[in-house]
């Protein structure tokens, strides 16, 4: 009897935990990210680690990063960004290097009065230098629910997605000598600040401090990416669709009727700011 015996009810619930944690393990924020400043008071983990939440107040914002660096990947998360009068807040979410020629791929969502468009604003850096500001309004509430903000960072090209319609692509043009992140490991960094000096009609809205707490929340991170640990990359098993991914012709439809209906500044266009020529790929990045 005993030799031909059912497995213990203890072990289907070891094997059925076991199962649980990892189906979760890629959305949890205890296993993928720290709050680094607000710990505790401003910034939460929540709800067994799907949910992570910033705040802002007068005392303070917050932040958190994720536990990996990566080189390249995709990564993505649903954000839901603060609602009603968000005038002068600004919420960043963004992939970045260290060191004095950093390498930087930004989301950042700048605040408004109620009833007023955020405006997502994005740029890309490489080797120190920015200049590469985009911006755009959205198709929808960012503050009514949750949306899909992602990062796809590969050997060729860096775009932006917004609920998986592209909305930019840098190219990889180092033909041309433009230079492109590829070298240096970044980290994914996220926090809610008060930039009343500048975020909301330039600075004219200022933060309603009667209005706080101000709040963000975040759902569902995920990397497809290289880690990097101990001097050497890791990627995941599915790294041949990512890290080849380029925008198909559907997808190019999209990313265009994002620009032609939505895209309120694009530095590529701004001739007074650029008196000596506009930057290289601007010339060049609708032909390869
Ligand atoms: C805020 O609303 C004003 C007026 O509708 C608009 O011009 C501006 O682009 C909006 N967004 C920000 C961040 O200033």
């Amino acid at each position: 009897m005993a030799a031909f015996r059912s497995p213990s009810t203890g072990m289907v619930l070891l094997l059925l935990m076991s199962l649980l944690v990892a189906a979760f393990a890629d959305g949890n924020f205890y296993q993928s990210c720290d709050v680094v400043w607000g710990h505790g008071s401003h910034g939460m983990i929540q709800e067994g680690g799907e949910l992570l939440s910033l705040s802002l107040d007068k005392t303070s914002g917050s932040g958190f990063q994720s536990k990996d660096e990566y080189l390249f990947g995709k990564i993505e998360m649903q954000l839901k960004l603060v609602p009603g009068n968000s005038a002068g807040t600004v919420t960043a979410y963004y992939l970045s290097s260290k060191g004095e020629t950093w390498d930087e791929i930004d989301f950042e969502f700048l605040g408004n009065l109620s009833g007023h468009p955020y405006i997502l604003h994005t740029n890309v850096f490489s080797q120190g230098k920015g200049k590469r500001e985009q911006q755009f309004y959205l198709w929808f509430d960012p503050t009514a629910d949750f949306h899909t903000y992602s990062i796809l960072w590969n050997p060729q090209r860096i775009v932006f997605y917004v609920d998986n319609i592209p909305i930019r692509e840098f190219k990889n043009l180092e033909f041309l000598g433009v230079p492109f992140p590829k070298n240096k490991k970044m980290r994914l960094y996220s926090t809610l600040w008060n930039a009343d000096d500048w975020a909301t009609r330039g600075g004219l809205e200022k933060t309603d401090w009667s209005q706080a707490p101000f709040k963000a929340s975040y759902k569902k991170f995920k990397a497809d990416a290289c880690v990097w640990s101990y001097g050497s990359s890791h990627c995941s098993p599915n790294k041949n669709v990512w890290f080849w991914e380029e925008l198909n012709f559907a997808k190019k439809g999209q990313m265009r009727w994002v620009r032609d209906n939505y895209m309120i500044y694009d530095y590529c266009t701004d001739t007074k700011r650029f008196p000596q020529g506009l930057p290289t790929e601007c010339a060049f990045s609708n032909l390869f």
